[in-house]
């Protein structure tokens, strides 16, 4: 990406991931906050990953353990901040193991999870387009509290960075905000931290003041504004942690409607970023599509359907509260209202689920119905069968689960107990109540349950009797 504009320095890219986080009030570090299931440092290094550099150092500190476990993936770094000292300390010993790179310096922040990989391009696009020393990412703000501001000369340079913290009512007042993202040349970078002075209002190092010093020697500073604001929203607390989620969430509930699917109301509608939706597919809202799940084309899924790495065939229909985890539904199915199919269970076209069933490691053949209150565990069942209203596959004796082996074409009568290992062969009958010990060949009857016998006038006596 980016070729015919990507500056040729090589570039490095280090993520403070440091800080504590103190205003999230949890036991976990900031970076390994959850949105949209995945630690904030997952989101920044995915943005990373589409620059390529060629070093990535995140650097680390509270929680160390905590925040290496979950951004290790190759080619990632990491250099320890012993104590938080400020950001222009965490940049400190985040350029320490890159030595004396030469080139292009990209510093971004863990808790700054939604900026993409496009906006950091056309940052360090510019930054070497404007040959700058520093490249500073900002964004206009309706309310910038808490941020950093972009002081700007009248010719529209920037001049400075000034904390909300050490910034007088006039400096509030401007609306133009730090991203906390930066473009450097390498040894402008490490000129410049080393000059940097805690005499701030929370005396710490402010990795901020290298833009002011790149300014007063006269090295030019170079600003790009975020395409949109929402984009370097960074998150210190859990309201911004829940306006990031519906942020990112948006962006993928707007593919997915550009994509060809109907929301019917994308605000109530979860949508993972991994998730594809085939065209003309509906989705109802309260519906909940997570991991890398893959729906097909037409589909329609119902309201509050909770789907999890599954695949959903082209035109099969999902109801209403059904839930469908980490298995394969095939073509023109029916699943639900109230169903659970879970752990690699595989239904092929046409096959009908109904209501409050469950299937667990189950494969179901083409056309196959199980329509009410039904329990299929580690069974294997043919096609064109018919699994009476009740049935339940006995798998677990109390120590191990078995299998249960239904053929082609049988009918399995209502409240039908399959007692595990079972075989049940072609087109063979099952009566309704029977309880299922030995196999029944194909093309048979088994029957297996109390004879009914009729005691005439008994009620009728009874009620006489006791006269009621
Ligand atoms: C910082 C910027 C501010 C900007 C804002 C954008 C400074 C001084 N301020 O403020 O201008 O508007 O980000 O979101 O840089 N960290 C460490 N070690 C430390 C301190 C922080 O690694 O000693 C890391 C944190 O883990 C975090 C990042 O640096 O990922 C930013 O720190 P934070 O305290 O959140 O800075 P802000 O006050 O938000
Ligand atoms: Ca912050």
């Amino acid at each position: 990406m980016h070729s015919d504009t990507a500056s040729p320095k090589p570039l490095a890219v280090v993520v403070l991931a440091a800080g504590e986080g103190k205003r999230l009030k949890s036991r976990h570090p900031k970076p390994v906050q959850r949105l949209c299931g995945r630690p904030l440092i997952d989101h920044v290094l995915d943005a990373i990953s589409g620059l390529d550099p060629a070093r990535t150092v995140v650097v680390v500190g509270v929680g160390k353990e905590e925040v290496i476990a979950a951004s290790s993936r190759p080619g990632v770094e990491f250099a320890v901040q012993e104590r938080q000292f400020g950001t222009g300390d965490a940049a400190k010993a985040g350029v320490g193991p890159l030595g004396d790179f030469a080139g292009d310096i990209l510093v971004t922040c863990a808790d700054t999870p939604l900026v993409t990989t496009e906006t950091l391009a056309a940052l360090r696009d510019l930054h070497a387009r404007q040959g700058a020393g520093a490249t500073v990412l900002t964004a206009i703000f309706d309310d910038p509290t808490g941020y950093g501001r972009i002081v700007r000369a009248e010719s529209g340079l920037v001049q400075a960075i000034i904390e909300h913290k050490d910034a007088s009512d006039e400096v509030r007042a401007i609306r133009e905000i730090n991203a906390g993202i930066y473009c450097f040349d390498a040894e402008t970078l490490s000129r410049y931290l080393a000059l940097l002075k805690p005499d701030n209002e929370q005396a710490e190092y402010y990795l901020t003041d290298v833009i002011g010093l790149c300014v007063r020697d006269g090295v030019p500073v170079a600003a790009l504004t975020a395409p949109s604001a929402g984009e370097v929203i960074g998150i210190n607390n859990r309201v911004q942690l829940a306006e990031a989620e519906r942020i990112a969430r948006d962006r993928t509930r707007t593919r997915v409607m550009l994509e060809g699917a109907t929301l019917i109301d994308p605000a109530s509608t979860f949508i993972d970023a991994g998730v594809t939706v085939g065209r003309d597919s509906v989705i109802w809202p309260g519906a909940m599509i997570f991991g890398d799940s893959v729906i097909g084309e037409e589909c329609e899924i119902g309201p509050h359907a909770y789907i999890k790495d599954a695949s959903i065939g082209d035109g099969t229909v999902v109801r209403q509260a059904s839930v469908v985890t980490d298995s394969i539904i095939g073509k023109r199915c029916q699943i639900g209202p109230f169903s659970h199919i879970r752990n690699d269970s595989r239904t092929e076209t046409g096959v009908r689920i109904g209501s409050y069933t469950e299937v667990v490691r189950t494969h179901i053949g083409e056309g196959t119905k199980a329509l009410h209150f039904t329990y299929l565990g580690d069974a294997e069942v043919g096609r064109g069968v018919n699994v009476g209203a009740g049935t339940i596959t006995c798998n677990y004796d109390g120590r191990r689960k078995h299998k249960t082996v239904i053929g082609d074409d049988c009918f399995i009568g209502s409240d039908a107990v399959i007692v595990a290992p079972a075989q049940i062969g072609d087109r063979a009958y099952v009566g309704a109540g029977t309880v299922v010990t030995a196999p029944v060949p194909a093309g048979s009857l088994a029957v297996g349950r109390a004879r009914q016998s009729i005691h005439e006038g008994w009620a009728d006596a009874r009620r006489e009797r006791d006269g009621i």
